[in-house]
């Protein structure tokens, strides 16, 4: 999906109730696992206007929001300058144009961004390459579904996951022990779409 369409969107963004909702599933999803306090450095992807980023913020030593849409960031800077946060920043990225920066991370975090990303496995090598031993992921995203959940005409890189091959490939990435856990379910008309979260770590 291109980065135009997310510009086009920033302003309402965080009028829809989803990705507000599913923002705050995941992070309570970090939170239970004990992964954001003072000594978390983390790397929102994909942060969008900061409906994640914003939370682990409010949690974390600091953050980085990385995201393509110029749109969306402006939103985020906007809510980060009025809730007067210092710990966080945004700055526009775009995979796999751009190279992941080292800025220490050692959380790495994506709401609803995988299935907007053609090459996952690369994705999770690099996000791999930059975490120390211990560090970990959390990514929340899109059981296998049947195309519904865009809207019509909207270009998207996969129809959600099927978990056992995004097991796989995060295996394959570096990442142990990977943990699923369905943490809400969108429905849309009389369909039902599952959203997972997932949790590894590096040996
Ligand atoms: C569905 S939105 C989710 C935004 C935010 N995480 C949230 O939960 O509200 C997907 C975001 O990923 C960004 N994105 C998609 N593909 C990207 C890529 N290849 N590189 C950088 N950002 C990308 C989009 O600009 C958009 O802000």
């Amino acid at each position: 999906m291109g980065h135009d369409r997310f510009d086009a969107l920033a302003a309402a963004w965080d009028d829809h109730p989803t990705p507000t909702a599913i923002a705050a599933d995941l992070f309570a999803f970090i939170q239970g696992r004990g992964l954001a306090h003072a000594q978390t450095r983390a790397l929102d992807y994909g942060c969008g206007t900061g409906l994640l980023a914003l939370r682990l913020a409010a949690a974390c030593g600091a953050v980085l929001g990385l995201d393509g849409s110029e749109g969306m960031l402006g939103v985020a800077a906007q809510k980060i300058e009025a809730l007067g946060f210092t710990n966080i920043r945004v700055a526009q990225h775009q995979f796999p144009r751009d190279p992941l920066p080292d800025e220490g991370a050692n959380l790495i975090t994506a709401s609803m961004v995988l299935h907007h990303i053609e090459d996952v496995p690369g994705f999770l090598r690099a996000a791999a390459a930059l975490l120390p031993p211990g560090g970990a992921c959390c990514f929340a995203d899109l059981d296998t579904e049947d195309g519904g959940f865009h809207p019509e005409g909207v270009v998207i890189a996969h129809r959600g996951f099927d978990r056992e091959t995004l097991k796989g490939w995060l295996q394959e990435a570096g990442f142990e022990a990977p943990v699923f856990e369905t943490i809400r379910e969108v429905r849309k008309g009389e369909q039902v779409y599952p959203i997972f979260a997932v949790y590894a770590r590096r040996p």
